[in-house]
């Protein structure tokens, strides 16, 4: 790590910075709203029609679409917009608003009841075309740039963005077609949720965006423990990035990937020792995620970003690959362990990863209270969450009976998001100032 940045950031990064903490502010305040509904129901009266499950969409899909994704767009920007370009901040402004436009457009269809009722995919009817639109809008404008800088790449890189441009290509087809009602993953037979491959898959592909992370950011890669690379000057970004050079971690991802390939990806149950054992092959990148982020010259000022999500990595594939085993699988399908979980990957993890790449976007440190106050919020969530789901297996009538033991725990998890909730609203007010 460095004590600076390696370079000030791209123009365009308070930009990208603003749009994804608004809709963590946004999708906090109404998890808050969540929690007080569910600790005392009778308060949902007062926005009715505007009740429970109209809100809910708004938590899940803002958390995911805004707050998870926007950075990812930021470090797409960042990876292929030609910073030369007189007009590369307004171009990066109409990615970001189309696409901020889609979740406000959203929003008001899922308060208004117009949902698919498909978790996390709740676009349907003439909302189901929005975030596919605004993701072309963003293509468009990634290949734009990549072809005026064309010229400025070696033939290894030409074929390695054209590769990656023609994969971010079919996304926006590929989710417009899984928000149909009648598409469905591969269910397990005996739980009814995730099979071990969807897992793997999912998370596999989680981890190849996190290897290429500091390359498309364009940390320059530490040589040695003692050598560091040159550093890289404003607009200078390193060539290839080091994953698709023959590494060791190349042959680790593709040898997941064909783990991936080789367990049945159909309907199949986790009793299934490949399943299993297939899942828990995601152990290796609790090593080597670190491994290689660390060979990068992060700012300082990603460091405890960085140290948070190792810690949240390795208590999420762990406990994750726990809740998958036979037996304590059917225990806890549908209890708040599962909550707990999500905040734990959502909330803990990715959360934290997208702090690092703030601060690498906008050069900027988040305040050391706001930090403090999320990681140990998010602490706090996920613990209530997971101590309630355990106990709800074996007293799961307490909670429909709002027993003071269950309440305490929702209280607890409504303190922790307001901490939470307070930590965001800081750290885009201290973005707000000069
Ligand atoms: C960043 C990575 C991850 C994210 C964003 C994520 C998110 C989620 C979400 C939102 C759910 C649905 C919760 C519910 O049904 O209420 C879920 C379920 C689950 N996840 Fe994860 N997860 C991640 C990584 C993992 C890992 C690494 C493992 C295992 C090693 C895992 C194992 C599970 C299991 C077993 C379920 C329950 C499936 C079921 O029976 O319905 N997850 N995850
Ligand atoms: C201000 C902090 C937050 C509060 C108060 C909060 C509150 C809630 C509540 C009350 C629920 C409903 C679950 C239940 O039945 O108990 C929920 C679900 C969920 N939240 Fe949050 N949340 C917060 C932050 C976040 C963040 C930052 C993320 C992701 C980045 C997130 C992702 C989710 C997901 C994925 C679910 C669905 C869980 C499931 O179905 O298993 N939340 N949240």
């Amino acid at each position: 790590m460095n004590s600076v940045a390696p370079y000030p950031g791209p123009p365009f990064g308070r930009a990208v910075a603003l749009h994804s903490l608004g809709w963590l502010v946004a999708a906090n305040i109404v998890g808050v709203w969540l929690a007080l509904s569910l600790l005392w129901p009778a308060l949902g009266d007062l926005l009715a029609p505007l009740t429970y499950g109209r809100w809910a969409p708004l938590h899940l899909d803002w958390q995911l679409y805004g707050w998870c994704s926007l950075p990812v767009v930021g470090v797409l920007l960042t990876w292929c917009f030609d910073f030369g370009y007189p007009h590369v901040r307004r171009h990066a402004g109409i990615a970001l608003t189309a696409w901020s436009l889609a979740l406000a457009l959203g929003g008001i269809a899922w308060l208004g009841g117009n949902t698919s009722g498909k978790l996390f995919l709740d676009w349907h009817g003439w909302t189901r075309p929005l975030l596919p639109a605004a993701m072309h809008v963003l293509w468009a404008l990634l290949a734009t740039h990549t072809v005026w800088r064309w010229k400025r790449l070696s033939s290894a890189e030409r074929t390695f963005r054209a590769v990656v441009l023609g994969v971010l290509l079919a996304a926006p087809a590929v989710l417009y077609w899984s928000m149909d009602r009648k598409v469905y993953p591969s269910v397990n037979p005996d739980s009814g949720g995730a099979t071990g491959a969807a897992l793997l898959g999912s998370t596999l592909a989680i981890v190849t965006i996190f290897l290429l992370l500091p390359a498309f950011l364009g940390l320059p890669a530490l040589g040695t423990r003692t050598s560091r690379a040159p550093r890289l000057e404003a607009g200078q970004r390193p060539a290839l990035p080091g994953l698709v050079r023959r590494t060791g971690v190349t042959w680790a991802l593709v040898a997941s990937w064909g783990v991936f390939l080789a367990i049945d990806r159909g309907h199949a149950s986790h009793h299934a020792p490949a399943q299993i054992v297939g899942l828990g092959t995601l152990g290796v990148w609790v090593v080597l995620l670190p491994v290689v982020w660390r060979r990068h010259d992060w700012p300082a000022g990603a460091r405890p970003w960085l140290i948070a999500s190792f810690a949240w990595w390795l208590v999420l594939v762990v406990t994750g690959w726990v809740v998958f085993l036979p037996g304590i699988s059917e225990a806890l399908k549908f209890t708040h362990a599962l909550v707990g979980h999500a905040h734990l990957a959502m909330a803990g993890l990715l959360t934290s990863v997208n702090g690092a790449v703030l601060v690498v976007l906008t050069g900027r440190r988040a305040p050391r209270t706001a930090f403090w106050a999320w990681q140990a919020g998010c602490l706090i969530h996920v613990a209530a969450m997971l101590v309630l789901g355990w106990h709800e297996t074996t007293h799961v009538a307490g909670l429909f009976r709002s027993e003071s033991w269950t309440q305490a725990l929702m209280a607890v998890r409504l303190a922790g998001g307001m901490a939470m909730a307070a930590a965001s609203i800081g750290w885009l007010a201290s973005l707000l100032r000069p």
